[in-house]
């Protein structure tokens, strides 16, 4: 079977899984699944960071299907996060996974104003999150004490391509500045010497000086939690995308590139011979977790970045991607529809009490994946 018509294979699959799905989810925000059935975080918790995952899998469904269901799934869910949009309190960093799967993809659809200015709005937050005394984006809120008034995360690599959409939308380069100087602060506090990631950086709120690092969701300070290698890595990516666009920012693209390349090849020569990904490339062997998540996130980072690079170097990353995609769909997925999720043994943190469960946003990447290696993707970053 050659590699093309295994993904096509896989897409058939997910489609006829997801139709099912899809019917039986109407009026959903799944997180993970209960006895195999998708929770609900409507009223959980509409503001938690992962809720627009859903609404991206159902555009990336309708713009492969045209399928009415997905369409109406996701407008129902972009409507509901209204209520997240409206409460600043429930704003953080992570606007870009909220709003650009669920507004912004409708509105790259459809024209649709009303997802435009949920977009604008968004975008208008995270840009208010920016710190000049630091350059970086601050990430999660606290009680008011301003206890993490001072944390940035590698994660918001992935955010800010919504402040590069509303720069390229109002043309305004005030978005496009704010994108480019927390990315140069990631390269510069998160990204280490051996390509690997900090989680989480601490700087002085108000000096801008670096304080710490903190180990976050991975084993500890100094491992290497690799979905945050993993954001890195498809995140400084895309900031190489968008940048590379603007007239005289071609030297910053290309560092962003080569910073995305150097992440890339930590990952790719710490993947296990099985192609299924640890929690933490540095955790104990005798409490070893895995996270299909990282797997599915890398490998979209990994495909997108195969684009990029020269074209005797492609193999290296397409190869890479491949090992893990093909691991997760042998060894991690389920494709019948005797439960809603499709990937299995996700881990939200190393630390945390439960480990290897469905987590939405794999699912949403393996789906992401699936599609570019089949021509089938909607650009969501
Ligand atoms: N953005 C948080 C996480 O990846 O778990």
């Amino acid at each position: 079977m050659t590699e093309q018509q295994w993904a096509n294979g896989v897409s058939e699959k997910i489609k006829e899984k997801m139709k099912t799905v899809a019917l039986r989810s109407r009026g959903k925000v799944p997180y993970t699944t209960v006895n195999g059935v998708f929770d609900d975080w409507t009223d959980k918790d509409i503001c938690w960071w992962t809720n627009g995952f859903w609404g991206g899998m159902m555009w990336q469904l309708y713009h492969a299907t045209k399928e009415e269901v997905y369409r109406e799934n996701a407008l129902e869910l972009e409507e509901k996060l209204d209520r997240n949009l409206m409460r600043s309190a429930g704003m953080d960093h992570d606007s870009g996974f909220r709003w650009l799967p669920t507004a912004v993809a409708n509105y790259r659809l459809h024209g649709d104003v009303a997802s435009k200015n949920r977009g604008i709005t968004a975008a208008n937050d995270l840009a208010g999150r920016f710190n000049p005394a630091g350059n970086f984006i601050r990430a999660w809120n606290d009680d008011g004490d301003g206890s993490r008034a001072g944390w940035a995360i590698i994660d918001c690599m992935m955010n800010l391509p919504l402040l590069y959409w509303a720069y390229e939308e109002l043309h305004d380069p005030r978005y496009l500045h704010i994108a480019t100087r927390h990315a140069d602060t990631a390269e510069k506090y998160f990204i280490r010497g051996d390509g690997s990631a900090n989680h989480i950086v601490e700087f002085d709120p108000v000096t801008g000086q670096f304080v710490q690092t903190f180990g976050g969701q991975g084993v500890e300070v100094g491992s290497s939690w690799t979905r945050g290698q993993a954001w890195a890595l498809y995140g400084f990516c895309l900031s190489h995308l968008h940048v590379k666009k603007v007239e005289g920012l071609e030297e910053q693209s290309e560092r962003y590139l080569n910073t995305a390349k150097r992440v890339a090849n930590y990952f790719i020569v710490n993947i296990p011979e099985s192609g299924l990904i640890p929690v933490d490339f540095r955790q104990p062997a005798d409490c070893a977790w895995e996270d299909s998540t990282a797997a599915a996130i890398a490998a979209c980072g990994l495909l997108e970045l195969e684009k990029c690079v020269h074209p005797k170097e492609r193999h290296v990353y397409h190869d890479a991607a491949m090992k893990m995609l093909r691991a997760l769909e042998e060894k991690r997925s389920r494709f019948d529809d005797g439960c809603d999720n499709i990937l299995e043994k996700c881990t939200a943190a190393y630390h945390d009490k439960e480990h290897e469960f469905s987590i939405i946003y794999g699912d949403y990447y393996f789906i992401e994946a699936i599609w570019k290696l089949t021509g089938q993707e909607l650009f969501i970053w």
